[in-house]
Formats: structure tokens, C-alpha cells, sequence
């Protein structure tokens, strides 16, 4: 499973791809205002140092300002996915685009038919958004696994990209299912290290350690 890191903040990103953590990157128009950047540069610099997927999302409603936005994100840098939402001028807009050969992201997906429409319609990735459906009391992680049986059924190549995750188990869940990637914010895949028993465990060493009087170096 591969892990795109959910944010604008490039120190963030950077510490991450440090480790070997990042296999791409989204944003939003939300994330671009956090990061207070301006799309054009903040995106050029995350490029400049990661290679795999890096979203940008289009603003217009139109399909056909949809598609001249997409055009002109595409030329920040060759590994720009296109993010378009799952409307039918973003559907048009990711048809268009996915033929000139650009990877279209099609995010604020909320149902299988949506996932399913959007795959007929050439996306690369579809971005399900598991946490605001658990917002509004629905199973997210249901809808992970329905789309990924609607793909398996007919062999759509477009990548199940699991977005809008809150937890370290959505990240495990999602693992389970089967969904070929996560996007999630720094803070979560940083949580994806801890457990209270190695904190617990880690102490015990250390204090036996102390007692012992030895040192290693
Ligand atoms: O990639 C979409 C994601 O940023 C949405 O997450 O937590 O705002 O629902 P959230």
C-alpha cells in the first residue's frame, strides 16, 4: 500500500520523505490556505524533491475552466495528478485530461457508483473520503471495500486512494481491504509508530538499564 502524505506543509512532507514514508502527496484548496502558499509555489516546491503523485486540486465549477486549470496545474511538473471533484464537469474534465495522458485524481467520492462512474471515466486515482462519512454516522471503511470489489469484478485499473483518514486504524483497515493508497496527514502516520506498550516496555528497560551502572558507549 502506498502512502501519500495529506498536506501543504512542506517541512512536514519533507521530514517524512526523509524516511522513506512518501509515495506522493495531496492537497486541497482547504490545505493550500492552511499552508498560506501560493498553489503555483508551494506545489513546484513539494515536486521539486517528490517523485511519486502529487495532487493539485482545480477551484472552477465549469468543465471547461475545469480543464484549462488542470492544464495549466499539469504544467507545474510531470508527476502532477490532477484533482478534479465528482461532479459531471469534473467527470468531463478527468475524460479530456486522462486522453491528453495527465494522472486525474477524482476526489470527494461518498458512494460505490460514484467510484464506479468515475473509473468508466478514466480516473487514475478515486479519493473516497472515509472520515466525513463516519462524520455523518455512515461506515466509511464500508465504502473502501465496496469499491474495491466493484473494481476487482471488472478489472478497473483506476487506484482506490482512501482519503479523508482521521485514525491509524482507518490507515490498518484500509491495509486490510485492500486499498492501493492512503492519503493521511503527517500527525497519522506518525501515530502509526506508537503503542503504549512499547512506551511502558521502553521505561522498564531504560530504569533496569540505569541500575545495571553499565554503558555501552
Ligand atoms: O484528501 C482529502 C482530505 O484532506 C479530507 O480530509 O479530514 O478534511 O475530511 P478531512
Amino acid at each position: 500500500m502506498k502512502f501519500f502524505i495529506d498536506t501543504a506543509d512542506v517541512d512536514a512532507i519533507r521530514e517524512l520523505h526523509d524516511l522513506g514514508m512518501v509515495d506522493g502527496v495531496t492537497t486541497n484548496p482547504s490545505l493550500i490556505l492552511k499552508s498560506g502558499r501560493n498553489i503555483l509555489e508551494v506545489t513546484k516546491e513539494i515536486c521539486s524533491f517528490v517523485s511519486g503523485p502529487v495532487s493539485a486540486e482545480v477551484v472552477a465549477l465549469k468543465a471547461e475552466d475545469m480543464i484549462a486549470e488542470g492544464r495549466k496545474l499539469a504544467e507545474i511538473a510531470p508527476n502532477i495528478a490532477v484533482k478534479v471533484p465528482l461532479t459531471w464537469d469534473g467527470l468531463k474534465t478527468c475524460k479530456v485530461l486522462s486522453g491528453e495522458g495527465f494522472m486525474v485524481n477524482v476526489t470527494l467520492c461518498f458512494s460505490a457508483n460514484q467510484a464506479l462512474i468515475a473509473a468508466k471515466a478514466g480516473a487514475t486515482f478515486i479519493s473516497p473520503f472515509i472520515g466525513r462519512l463516519d462524520d455523518i454516522n455512515l461506515e466509511g471503511l464500508d465504502l473502501i471495500g465496496d469499491i474495491r470489489t466493484i473494481y476487482d469484478n471488472y478489472d478497473f485499473e483506476t487506484q482506490i486512494l482512501a482519503a479523508s483518514i482521521r485514525t491509524a486504524n482507518h490507515v490498518k483497515d484500509c491495509a486490510l481491504i485492500g486499498a492501493d493508497v492512503i492519503t493521511a496527514p503527517p500527525a497519522v502516520i506518525k501515530a502509526l509508530a506508537s503503542h503504549v506498550l512499547t512506551d511502558k516496555g521502553l521505561d522498564q528497560f531504560t530504569a533496569d538499564w540505569a541500575k545495571t551502572g553499565q554503558k555501552i558507549i
